[in-house]
């Protein structure tokens, strides 16, 4: 799974980059960005997750231009304020996936812990490496689950405050560093003022709670308010 220089290709277990991914991974490879990828974290629905070689090593997301669900990812999209023009191109749809994703990082990473957007290009997204593979919350339950479950409830306000909400906040979406939770997954993140974001910040809640009810924490929406 390493890039070969020589023929300027990239080859990973799990199949090949299509030409025009290739591309952009070389140009934000030529800026510098990193040096090789070297694990495959996520084989996703939306996006392959890689860890690549660089100093520190960073995280390289790459959103599929094929086998997606462009017409929900739409509906999405134009709901967000920012996007309500985006061009109906299943590639620019895409695109403006990735870059919303970038760009709500930005604002996240205001009030919030979250991995530090470095680029993005296309179809493609660099981001600080946080912990391991292995930091899911879903992999990783908290040690004291109450404090950490605050902890997500201070976070959920702050990017309130911030003019965010998360949008897809699940197990699989909160990283447990060192017993402190980090949210990820940032593509969905909407204003607040978009039309939907009230069932946005609905379903986290929803979701949330019935997380920290397996780990034996009580919460209910008022929490959240
Ligand atoms: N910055 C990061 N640091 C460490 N691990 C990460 C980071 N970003 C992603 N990961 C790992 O890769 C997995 C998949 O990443 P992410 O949730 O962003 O992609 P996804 O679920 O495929 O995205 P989408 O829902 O947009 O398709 C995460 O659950 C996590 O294990
Ligand atoms: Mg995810």
């Amino acid at each position: 799974m390493a890039v070969n220089a020589s023929r300027g290709e990239w080859k990973i277990q799990h199949g090949v980059f299509d030409q025009f991914t290739l591309r952009v991974l070389e140009k934000l490879r030529g800026q510098g960005h990193f040096e090789e990828l070297t694990q495959a974290l996520a084989l996703g629905k939306e996006a392959n997750v890689f860890i690549a070689m660089a100093d520190p090593d960073v995280i390289v997301k790459v959103y599929r231009l094929e086998n997606r669900d462009f017409k929900k990812m739409l509906e999405y999209l134009v709901q967000d304020p920012r996007y309500a023009h985006v061009k109906r191109r299943k590639r620019e749809i895409v695109f403006a996936w990735a870059q919303r994703e970038y760009r709500n990082l930005l604002i996240a990473r205001e009030a919030i812990p979250v991995p530090k957007p470095m680029a993005y290009h296309k179809n493609v997204l660099i981001l600080d490496m946080i912990g391991g593979p292995a930091d899911q919350l879903k992999d990783a339950p908290p040690k004291n689950p109450e404090e950490f479950y605050a902890t997500i409830i201070e976070y959920i306000k702050l990017l309130r405050k911030q003019g965010l909400v998360h949008g897809d906040l699940s197990e699989f979406n909160i990283l447990n560093l060192d017993e402190h939770p980090i949210f990820i997954d940032f593509s969905q993140a909407s204003p607040v003022d978009a039309p939907n974001a009230r069932e946005l910040f609905d379903r986290d809640v929803k979701n949330i709670i019935r997380s920290a009810g397996k780990h034996g924490v009580t919460l209910s929406v008022t929490d959240f308010e």
